[in-house]
């Protein structure tokens, strides 16, 4: 497994936003395919009834197969593997291609590799590249967080590792609170672990619908401790949240005049310099790199 020291990701596809969709509802998918979201988790787990986990899986496998999404990537997130439904959804939704597939409350690393296995087979079958079919998971459980590094390293399939908090509080019996300090722990470590084997980190959802300046002071917290993006509920979220993971035209312009500085100054021979009365030396270059590359992956630059 590769991993970078210096918060490098490996992995290339934007994902800013990530809209949850419940899977029994075509109409929701419907429009969802036409918000030019970065990606779409189509739910087979909790966002789907008890009694709809059939209606979901077959719904999701038409969908996949008669509309167009656009430039949005196609998950499907299936039940746990502990549920005994999760293979089953698996065997409906795969044939259909969708891009990548969402596992819920991972807790071992056997796990994943359980699941990434059975896609193996599936791409093999079909005479698909082997390891095309994305993997993303969730820990949301305190056993999850506990095997983060086995997690985080089990599979070279896997782009990335969101964070459930509601789950999570559910796990610890914890309450959930608006400052959040309850998950703080979790919420540090799964960033942690994900950025050290050059994963993505997906950070949880906002479940006040309608209250837009709290969900952006939340992401804009979740991407200052390294998140890549953030999970979205309702189609209101979804441009807040794509904004806050976009740099914005000026923190590009500061990066590139650091980065040209940083040159000039290495050239005469000065590794650490003054640059608008702040010290600038090699982890600001980095920094500074980060967003440009950040911007370029969104199509900035
Ligand atoms: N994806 C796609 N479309 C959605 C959507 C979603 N997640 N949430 C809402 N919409 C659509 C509605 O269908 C409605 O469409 P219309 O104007 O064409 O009729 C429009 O956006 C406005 O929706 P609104 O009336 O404000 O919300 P709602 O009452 O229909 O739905 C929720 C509210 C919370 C039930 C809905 O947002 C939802 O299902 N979110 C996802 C929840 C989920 O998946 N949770 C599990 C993981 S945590
Ligand atoms: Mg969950």
């Amino acid at each position: 497994m590769t991993s970078f020291s210096n918060g490098t990701r490996r992995v290339e596809r934007v994902r800013r936003a990530l809209l949850f969709v419940p899977g029994d509802d075509l109409k929701k998918i419907n429009k969802a395919a036409g918000l030019g979201v970065d990606s779409l988790i189509l739910d087979m787990e909790d966002g789907a009834a008890l009694n709809r986990k059939t209606e979901a899986r077959t719904t999701i496998a038409q969908a996949l197969r008669t509309i167009d999404f656009g430039r949005s990537e196609r998950l499907a997130r299936i039940n746990p593997l502990e549920s005994g439904w999760g293979l089953d959804d698996l065997n409906i939704v795969l044939p259909a291609h969708p891009d990548g597939i969402v596992v819920p409350k991972v807790e071992t690393e056997e796990q994943v590799q359980e699941v990434s296995l059975f896609i193996t087979q599936f791409e093999k079958r079909e005479g698909m590249p082997e390891g095309g079919i994305r993997l993303l998971i969730f820990v949301e459980t305190a056993k999850g967080v506990i095997n983060l590094r086995q997690i985080a390293g089990s599979d070279p399939r896997l782009d990335g590792i969101m964070f459930g908090g509601e789950d999570l509080v559910g796990s610890l019996g914890a309450v959930r609170t608006k400052p959040g300090w309850e998950i703080f722990y979790a919420r540090s470590a799964l960033v942690t672990y994900a950025a050290a084997f050059g994963l993505q980190a997906i950070d949880t959802i906002y479940a006040d619908l309608h209250d837009i300046p709290g969900l952006i002071e939340d992401s804009r917290l979740a991407q200052q401790m390294g998140y890549t993006g953030k999970l979205a509920i309702h189609p209101r979220q979804v441009e807040p949240i794509t904004e806050v993971f976009t740099p914005s035209d000026e923190a590009i312009a500061a990066a590139r005049r650091l980065s040209e500085a940083f040159q000039t100054h290495q050239s005469s021979g000065a590794g650490v310099f003054e640059l608008d009365g702040k010290m600038v030396d090699m982890p600001m270059l980095r920094a500074a790199e980060r967003v440009l590359a950040r911007a370029r992956a969104a199509g900035k630059v």
